[in-house]
């Protein structure tokens, strides 16, 4: 099986637990990336059950659009009833490195806003510890380089991805060599230096469901 494979068959388990909820007046939180896509192309059968949809990128609502999907500002709708998305890897407790797609602020904020968060994604995201991915930390643009300084204080070595502005206005350094052995240290850590708007570590809300995409099937991990 392809990747492409997997993300489809862990799509389509998230559907079912879409499916699965019991109001008719559903509000989803939509991810962005390849994996939450696969998932917007299968929502088509849902459409009647849904209410209104959040979503995390600009990318995504416009795909949602094309399939005549309503899409709401947060502000609107208040307690989303669930968000799938995927992830850049994920460890054995459901804490994530998302940020890969540049869309880590508003994925957090959907995730927080959430009473439930499905992350879908094929089994290579799955690591023993996270960090191996570079985290990616999300910036005002006049702090970068001071940002970037405070990162390396704390061991990590910050890359600028320069041909990145993220739907907020603001850049990305990617934060290679961390061994993250305490995410949720970390993701306060980061969180407290001036001018980071956020960062890529989904440890504080990690999620509650994984659906891993595997040759032998679906395999879930729950908290
Ligand atoms: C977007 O900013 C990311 O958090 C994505 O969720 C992550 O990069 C996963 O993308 P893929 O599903 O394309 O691997």
């Amino acid at each position: 099986m392809d990747k492409a494979q997997l993300k489809a068959q862990v799509a389509a388990a998230a559907i079912e637990r879409v499916a699965a909820l019991h109001n008719d007046d559903l509000v989803l939180g939509i991810g962005t990336g390849s994996t939450a896509e696969a998932f917007i192309q299968l929502l088509g059968p849902l459409r009647a059950r849904i209410d209104t949809t959040v979503s995390s990128s600009e990318r995504s609502s416009t795909l949602l659009r094309e399939m005549n999907i309503p899409v709401s500002d947060l502000n609107a709708v208040g307690e989303v009833d669930i968000y799938v998305d995927g992830a850049d890897e994920a460890n054995a407790d459901l804490q994530l490195i998302k940020g890969g797609g540049a869309a880590l602020t508003r994925e957090k904020i959907v995730a927080g806003a959430s009473r439930q968060f499905i992350c879908i994604a094929d089994e290579s995201k799955l690591v023993p510890t996270l960090g191996a991915f570079p985290l990616p930390v999300e910036v005002i643009p006049m702090a970068r380089s001071y940002v970037a300084r405070q990162i390396v204080a704390l061991g990590g070595q910050p890359v600028w991805r320069e041909d990145v502005v993220t739907d907020n206005g603001n850049v990305i350094l990617d934060v290679f060599n961390l061994l993250i052995d305490q995410p949720l240290t970390l993701e306060g850590q980061l969180n407290d230096i001036p001018g980071v708007v956020c960062n890529g570590l989904f440890a504080l809300r990690a999620a509650d469901e994984l659906l891993l995409g595997t040759p032998d099937g679906v395999r879930s991990l729950t908290r």
